[in-house]
């Protein structure tokens, strides 16, 4: 389905995020035939950028990949562009948008349809928020030919900087806007691996009845990167690794790994229950956390700085640039399981991965000669691999051919690459799309917000009291603290090798 014509206003136009992935983005969908042909996309910041805004879009979308400069839809797709200079907490600036907006639907036939995306800082969020509301931008204008106009607004992570700030932000987007206009984006909801895992457990037959407490033995996430804070040190101090991922993006894979079978793909069907299992945790425990924090060391064969040598970041810095968690979740599915989580900048390598690990078969008929259970016999694992090399693989054990029962794991594996080819795509095409078509499936609500900071925030107190007194605890380009080993060593576990 094709949204309605529409006019797509970016506030924080000039930062990273719109020319690396919106408008990439943007414009695979219009590659794909799925944009209206009446769309004009607002660039709104501080910076007067006017002419060059534009073409510096196009650069970000060659870039995004799968398109070149030759590209036929290139140049009329980059003709809808246009920038607005505005300083956010000014109102005459949005006086002037509306005008802009206005006659933009009067020329473009976008039929005052709107939606607002908030890619600023959220410094920002409550102003822009409110003075859309003063302006009576937040509501939709008069129906026009028996159809009544949308307003919808994406708002960007952070979604707050704890419960009570979340709890704040949510009641200030809520007077101005209906919870059915708002829609809180986490681009891992866009990638088409983490979409897979509902896939995987519901419209399969033969995982989901060992998809229990029964059969399996822990879980584990880890959300690795190599990558550093990349220049954004003023914002990552005040973040960590809790809040930048863990919150988000962590807590996302976690509700899709362990939910029960939503009653429709609807988005209030959906949301229910990623909500219940996030109030299902046990209150994590300060002595069930591992913080960790980079120093100097080397990534890629490239000798890297510690995160307290970065730009703008503190010396004696306590931000955590790693967090490892062990958490339970008390339901009848899982009561007993742990989910062990580990997140963290400037690891060995970036990997995004959730592992199932099985418990053994009940009865081991292959055994050695002290009766133990016989070499090569590992428990099964299920690997999603959420990126990069987007998979999933199976372990088993097989026989080794030849004399005796000797046993090797072995894995089956599916590449998505290899099944579908390589996509270009970033996570933020499908978002876009649903946000412009209204369908808030893969999108946070408010409870869903609240409820992950709500554990999240205990965690970040605990740490708050208590500073951590050997940071930097981990070399750039290892796998993160030891104690983070001991959180699973103490349980006779490993995290798996990636
Ligand atoms: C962002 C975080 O939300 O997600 C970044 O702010 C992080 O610090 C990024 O690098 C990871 O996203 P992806 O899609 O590269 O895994």
């Amino acid at each position: 389905r094709v949204p309605d014509p529409c006019i797509i206003v970016i506030f924080g136009a000039s930062g990273d995020l719109t020319k690396r992935k919106l408008l990439p983005a943007l414009y695979h969908l219009e590659q794909a035939g799925l944009l209206p042909d009446k769309i004009s996309v607002v660039g709104v910041a501080r910076r007067p950028l006017q002419d060059t805004f534009a073409n510096d879009m196009k650069e970000g979308i060659i870039a995004g990949g799968g398109v070149d400069e030759s590209d036929p839809k290139l140049a009329p797709f980059v003709g809808k562009i246009q920038y607005h200079a505005m300083n956010f907490d000014d109102p005459s600036g949005y006086d002037a948008l509306n005008t802009l907006l206005g006659q933009i639907d009067q020329k473009n036939g976008t039929c005052g349809n709107r939606l607002f995306y908030l890619a600023v800082a959220p410094e920002y969020f409550s102003d822009i928020i409110k003075f859309l509301g003063q302006h009576g931008m937040s509501k939709p204008c008069e129906p026009t030919e028996g159809r009544t106009p949308w307003v919808r607004v994406i708002i960007e992570k952070p979604f707050g900087h704890d419960l009570e700030s979340a709890r704040a932000l949510n009641d200030e987007v809520n007077k101005v806007f209906d919870e059915d206009q708002i829609f809180r984006i986490d681009h891992y909801l866009g990638k088409e691996t983490v979409q897979n895992i509902l896939v995987f457990r519901f419209a399969n037959g033969i995982f989901e009845n060992s998809w229990n407490r029964n059969y399996i033995d822990h879980v584990e996430i880890t959300a690795a990167e190599s990558i550093g804070i990349e220049g954004r040190g003023p914002f990552y101090e005040t973040a960590g690794a809790l809040r930048d991922v863990v919150q988000n993006h962590v807590m996302e894979l976690l509700s899709f790994v362990a939910m029960e079978p939503p009653v429709s793909f609807e988005a209030a069907a959906v949301r229910a229950e990623k909500v219940k299992v996030w109030k299902a945790v046990s209150p994590i425990h300060p002595a069930d956390t591992v913080r960790g924090q980079y120093g100097p060391g080397t990534v890629d064969g490239q000798h890297v700085v510690g995160y307290r040598q970065e730009d703008r970041v503190h010396p004696r810095s306590q931000t955590e640039t790693y967090a490892a968690l062990r958490l339970e979740i008390e339901n009848w599915r899982w009561a007993g399981v742990p989910f062990y989580i580990r997140a963290g900048k400037r690891l060995a390598k970036r990997v995004t991965e959730i592992t199932i690990q099985f418990k053994l078969p009940p009865l081991l008929l292959f055994k050695d000669h002290e009766g133990e259970a016989a070499e090569g016999i590992k428990p099964n694992l299920i690997s999603m691999r959420i990126q990069p090399d987007e998979g999933i693989s199976l372990r088993f054990g097989a026989k080794v051919p030849g004399a005796g029962m000797n046993i090797s794991p072995v894995n089956m594996d599916f590449s998505y690459a290899e099944a579908f080819g390589k996509s270009s795509a970033n996570g933020y095409e499908r978002l876009l799309l649903d946000a412009m078509l209204g369908d808030a499936t893969l999108f946070a609500h408010r409870d869903g917000v609240e409820a992950t900071w709500a554990l999240m925030t205990p965690i970040l107190q605990a740490w708050a009291k208590d500073p951590v007194k050997d940071f930097p605890n981990y070399a750039a380009g290892t796998w993160g603290p030891p104690a983070a080993d001991a959180l699973l060593e103490s349980e006779n576990r490993k995290w798996r090798k990636l």
